[in-house]
């Protein structure tokens, strides 16, 4: 390449990074139920960052293909829809996110175990990823963010002013997830639970397109022996730091 190109191709990089670095920026990755949303919402409230679930968006997908009879593995049915799916995520008057298929509040169905499962097949899909990618950027292009998902330090947002990795043994992860679906009155048992998300845990990391895994440079948070409130302190830690240290 000439001198002139590289010149021009080094400003393109600084501006795309600057779009992002206007604002501040949390990604947090990590397997089913280590806890990120919980703490990626609570360290938002403290913080004064908008927590985005990504997950959500993936759920909301898998819904849609379930409702219109595509099967979440079949990469040209679910293509097919994505044209007509209008996701709108919004923010009820106590920051809380509530996802939207068109006018219908999906906030409460989508966590059910059958999309879970759904969620984790079509996130597998290339058009799937390629058609949710640009509004998880949007979001942190508008705000500061803390945003949750797989992907998000590898891929979403690679230049996330923090990245964490939030993870728990599989028996601790699996005993809180079964807790939190009881409390909603989700009919499970443990074992269930536990089988479910071993298979979504599998999925996830083995999948060709941006698999579940450390972002380079993530910070490891393993919560197996800590309670719900030490968790957040360690994860509120590393947020400060980032913040001190003046990086966006
Ligand atoms: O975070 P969650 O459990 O609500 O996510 C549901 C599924 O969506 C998960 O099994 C994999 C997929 N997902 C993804 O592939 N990338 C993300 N950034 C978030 C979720």
């Amino acid at each position: 390449m000439a001198l002139p190109q590289i010149a021009a191709a080094c400003r393109r990089l600084i501006s795309v990074r600057f779009i992002y670095m206007e604002h501040r920026s949390v990604a947090l990755d990590g397997p089913a139920a280590a806890g990120k949303s919980t703490m990626a919402r609570r360290a938002a409230g403290r913080f004064g960052l908008i927590y985005v679930d990504t997950g959500a968006l993936y759920r909301a997908v898998g819904l849609y293909a379930l409702r219109n009879n595509a099967g979440p593995k079949d990469e040209q049915a679910v293509a097919r829809l994505l044209p007509e799916i209008k996701l709108d995520m919004r923010y009820d008057e106590n920051g809380m996110q509530r996802m939207y298929l068109g006018d219908e509040d999906v906030t409460d169905e989508i966590r059910k175990p059958q999309i879970s499962a759904y969620a984790s097949d079509v996130s597998a899909l290339a058009p799937v990823r390629a058609f949710l990618l640009e509004t998880q950027r949007e979001m942190a292009r508008k705000h500061d963010v803390i945003m949750d998902g797989r992907d998000i330090g590898t891929v979403v947002l690679p230049d996330a002013g923090l990245k964490v990795f939030m993870t728990a043994q599989p028996a601790a992860r699996a005993a809180r997830r079964y807790l939190e679906l009881i409390g909603k009155g989700i009919e499970t048992t443990p074992e269930e639970v536990m089988r479910e998300m071993e298979q979504r845990d599998k999925n996830d990391s083995e999948r060709a397109l941006a698999p579940l895994k450390a972002a380079d440079g993530a910070l490891i948070l393993d919560t197996t022996e800590m309670g719900p409130d030490e968790s957040f302190e360690s994860l509120c830690a590393f947020i400060s730091n980032m913040m001190i240290s003046g990086v966006r």
